[in-house]
């Protein structure tokens, strides 16, 4: 059966600690890994219908890192789709031309579609409002790599209702026992649906402010305040700048707890805060190449790596 990577739901706990202990594997044997090129001769193709910056090119540094090579697109203008073509015509057509699709869409539930027809794995790199696994297992291996272990106290802060990375990650780290603070303004609370889901594994707390959890977490994760998903502008405007990191509240922080943000970040986060040893920030987005590495390998069912 292919592999594909739509939902984080579909992995088992098995398959999500493989792809860990093998993006801790490529991190540490990277220059080996890259030499060797076990990806040589594979193709990864990169629909991306929507704006990105560190999930293409992560996980096009990372197939070239393994010696395979690339083709895609960053945005629809320019391809069929101005035409009129279908999600599902592109997606049979695609899947003649590459062993492996990565797709970005402003629809849930197209990547389940892609993998659908598609007979080459297919991996979510974003669908809307929807998931995003591919940031969930570099956000766990981030934490691991941190901490040595996923049980951690661990506040998500920001915008929880349009937010595919948290929905993702909530739903990921609730299965290894983690225990949740959300933090968000009440208009973008995380759906109920996701609530049940990790309430069922775990305990949470709800919050409207970071002051009453600051002290508590080992884990801070900020995210941005969705603004292309809001119906109303107006809505966005009340919420814009709702939460703010900076070194004063860094300095209430337990001394080995970390900041994390999937970025990009707009205000959440100020710049004085990129040099205190709690953010962690920048070094996730580079943890993305060794465990993007470590799917295209997973999902091509490669192992024998040297
Ligand atoms: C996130 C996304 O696209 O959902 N970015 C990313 O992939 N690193 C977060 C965001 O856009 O705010």
């Amino acid at each position: 059966m292919k592999k594909d990577l739509v939902s984080v739901e579909n992995l088992s706990k098995e398959d999500i600690l493989y792809i860990l202990d093998m993006a801790r594997r490529m991190e540490k044997g990277f220059d080996d890994v890259s030499s060797s090129r076990p990806l040589a001769g594979k193709i990864m193709a990169t629909l991306f219908f929507e704006p990105s910056t560190r999930t293409r090119l992560s996980f096009e540094s990372a197939m070239h890192r393994l010696g395979g090579s690339v083709i895609g697109f960053s945005s629809k203008e320019g391809t069929s789709v101005k035409k009129g073509e279908t999600l599902a015509d592109t997606i049979r057509v695609i899947d003649g031309y590459s062993d492996v699709i990565v797709i970005r869409h402003p629809y849930e539930g197209a990547a389940t579609l892609a993998s659908e027809l598609a007979s080459h794995p297919v991996l979510n790199a974003g669908d809307g409002a929807g998931r995003h696994p591919t940031q969930t297992l570099l956000d766990l291996y981030t934490i691991w790599k941190e901490f040595g272990r996923l049980d951690k106290k661990v506040a998500l802060v920001g915008d929880l209702k349009y937010g595919r990375t948290v929905h993702s990650l909530a739903l990921a780290l609730s299965r290894f026992g983690a225990e949740f603070y959300f933090v968000s303004p009440e208009s973008l609370r995380m759906p109920d649906h996701i609530l049940r889901d990790v309430g069922e594994r775990t305990s949470f707390k709800e919050f409207s402010g970071i002051e009453g959890v600051i002290k508590d977490v080992d884990v801070l994760y900020m995210t941005r305040i969705q603004k292309e998903r809001f119906p109303d502008p107006s809505e966005y405007a009340k919420v814009s700048g709702a939460y703010k990191v900076d070194k004063g509240l860094v300095s209430k922080m337990a001394k080995n707890a970390i900041i994390m943000h999937p970025l990009p970040r707009v205000n959440e986060i100020g710049p004085e805060v990129d040099s205190l040893p709690q953010a962690r920030y920048f070094q996730q987005s580079w943890n993305g190449v060794y465990t993007r590495m470590a799917i295209l390998l997973w999902c091509l069912g490669i192992d024998n790596i040297s």
